[in-house]
């Protein structure tokens, strides 16, 4: 089967139609283009939860800052083409910013407080922007079920969060970090960092779970220390400036996570010209 790419929302609407009149259930895998495995890998866990898997391909200008890399954000429509070909995906919709953002568009998704810690903190606007462009490709998709990686945990809990809050008729499901063999966490970003850099990279990964290990072992000073010192012990590993590693809940985000059981460490820090994100469990 090859895959259909529709490039408005009115072609978008009928190829799902169509489908829909077949009787076939629909999951969309949104996605900012520049694939790597852990969008295929949403991909196939989408196909196995719905008969039609339509992925977008949309690199929204309102989640950039003024400052961020939209300009240089790693754009390779041909290759995400190829890469969908052969994981089996049936629709691609693969709009212009006009189509999305047409003259006079004015209206946004605000979702409160949960958009304004962490990396809203940081990225004031940008859960704003990914909240208004996701609303929108629900509302231009309708599909039964969307699905979004892990590795952006605190954006999987916004998205939750007005799903919920604006009764949007979608399933949200979520699919585990996909990581390199050294651990780093696959993201489109990695693109670019240099080989010096890329070496650097999996300490992240590897000190969070050194963390993570002592919180589960119940060793919270030894955890806290850690915590303390990460700023100078990522510096001395080699990276720049720490946005945060931070330990809170699971389900809320809240800082007030001691008497909880799921917890979540959460971290962004820059490499070079590079941000890199991470989070993971806390067993
Ligand atoms: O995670 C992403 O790639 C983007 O934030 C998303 C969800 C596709 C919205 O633009």
């Amino acid at each position: 089967m090859t895959l259909e790419i529709a490039r408005t929302i009115n072609q978008i609407r009928e190829k799902v139609a169509l489908k829909r009149n077949e009787g076939k259930t629909v999951a969309l895998v949104p996605t900012m283009g520049s694939l790597h495995e852990g969008h295929l890998s949403l991909v196939r866990q989408a196909a196995e939860q719905a008969d039609i898997v339509c992925v977008s391909l949309f690199v929204n200008p309102r989640q950039f800052g003024p400052d961020e890399d939209f300009d240089t954000y790693p754009r390779e429509e041909e290759k995400d083409i190829a890469k969908l070909e052969k994981v089996g995906a049936h629709l691609l919709f693969a709009p212009t910013p006009e189509e999305i953002y047409p003259q006079g568009h004015s209206t946004s998704v605000d979702i409160g407080a949960l958009g304004t810690i962490l990396e809203g903190e940081h990225r004031p606007g940008f859960f704003t922007g990914v909240a208004t462009v996701v609303t929108k490709l629900l509302l231009q998709v309708m599909p039964d079920k969307a699905i979004f990686g892990e590795k952006d945990y605190q954006q999987l809990m916004v998205i939750r969060k007005f799903v919920r809050d604006l009764n949007i008729p979608v399933e949200i499901l979520s699919g585990e970090t996909v990581r390199e063999a050294d651990g780093l966490a696959l993201s489109s970003r990695n693109a670019y960092l240099s080989a010096e850099e890329r070496k650097v990279a999996p300490f992240l990964h590897h000190f969070m779970q050194d963390i993570a290990k002592a919180c589960s072992s119940g060793e919270t000073q030894q955890a806290r220390e850690l915590l303390n010192k990460a700023p100078d012990l990522l510096k001395e590993a080699g990276f720049d400036k720490l946005d945060y590693l931070e330990l809170r809940s699971s389900e809320t985000l809240s800082q007030d996570h001691d008497n909880e059981e799921n917890r979540r460490l959460l971290a962004a820090v820059w490499l070079g010209k590079t941000r890199l994100i991470d989070n993971i469990a806390i067993l």
